[in-house]
């Protein structure tokens, strides 16, 4: 990725605010109203985070776990009872980069390929991530990881681990990380990813409902 350095030292200090006055849960049985109006929006965190990859030049989105939740409202707008999981598809792809999605459930894909169907840029694939990671040959500038769900007894904060070592070899010497659902259940999706993230260089720009981290090269 290119670089601009005084607009993308603007963005991270934008970045390291966007959990300021975000409740943090160690729990992760929220209630519907926590859910819906306690927690932070992932709006903002993808809005900083395609400001920053534009900026650092970026062409490549990968992400795992696509939007879900059907977008009927412009996206400029924030409905609680609707953005809870982000509609991230539409996010990535309106950026015009080249976005890879993948999901391993069937209706997730249906709903995703409806919502982004113009734009000619996004590809949506049905199929585990980590599999998906392994056979993936191009080269990833912003890797998003959002799929196994926050749930007791499941292996989510593994699963997000390995998603990310499986995508390792691809991702360019600068890249972006981020992780939904860093802010439930002592780190959510990111607990175990989060820590070596940080081993492998990375700088944590903001830790709240997601997580963004910033490999630089050469830094
Ligand atoms: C929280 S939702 C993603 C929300 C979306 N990123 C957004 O912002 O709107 C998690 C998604 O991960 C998917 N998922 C679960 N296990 C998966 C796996 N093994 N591989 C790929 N996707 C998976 C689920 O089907 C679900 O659609």
């Amino acid at each position: 990725m290119s670089e601009n350095r005084e607009q993308i030292s603007e963005i991270k200090r934008k970045i390291s605010s966007l959990n300021l006055n975000e409740k943090v849960f160690d729990g992760i049985d929220l209630t519907f109203g926590q859910q819906l109006y306690e927690r932070g929006k992932p709006k903002k965190y993808f809005e900083s985070t395609i400001e920053l990859f534009k900026a650092l030049g970026g062409k490549n989105i990968v992400e795992i776990g696509c939007m879900r939740a059907p977008l009927r409202h412009p996206i400029a707008e924030l409905h609680s009872d609707c953005c809870n999981d982000g509609h991230s598809t539409y996010f990535w792809s309106l950026s015009g980069a080249n976005v890879e999605s993948v999901d391993i459930c069937p209706n997730a894909v249906r709903i995703a390929r409806e919502s982004c169907k113009e734009f000619k840029n996004c590809k949506i694939t049905r199929g585990d991530g980590i599999k998906f990671l392994e056979y993936f040959t191009s080269r990833i500038d912003l890797l998003f990881l959002d799929a196994w769900d926050v749930d007791d007894n499941t292996a989510y904060a593994e699963n997000h681990l390995t998603a990310y070592l499986k995508a390792k070899p691809r991702l360019n010497k600068t890249n972006i990380i981020a992780i939904d659902d860093t802010d439930i259940g002592k780190g959510g999706k990111g607990r175990y990813l989060v820590p070596v993230l940080m081993d492998d260089g990375y700088q944590i720009l903001v830790k709240g409902r997601q997580t963004i981290a910033l490999k630089e090269d050469g830094r």
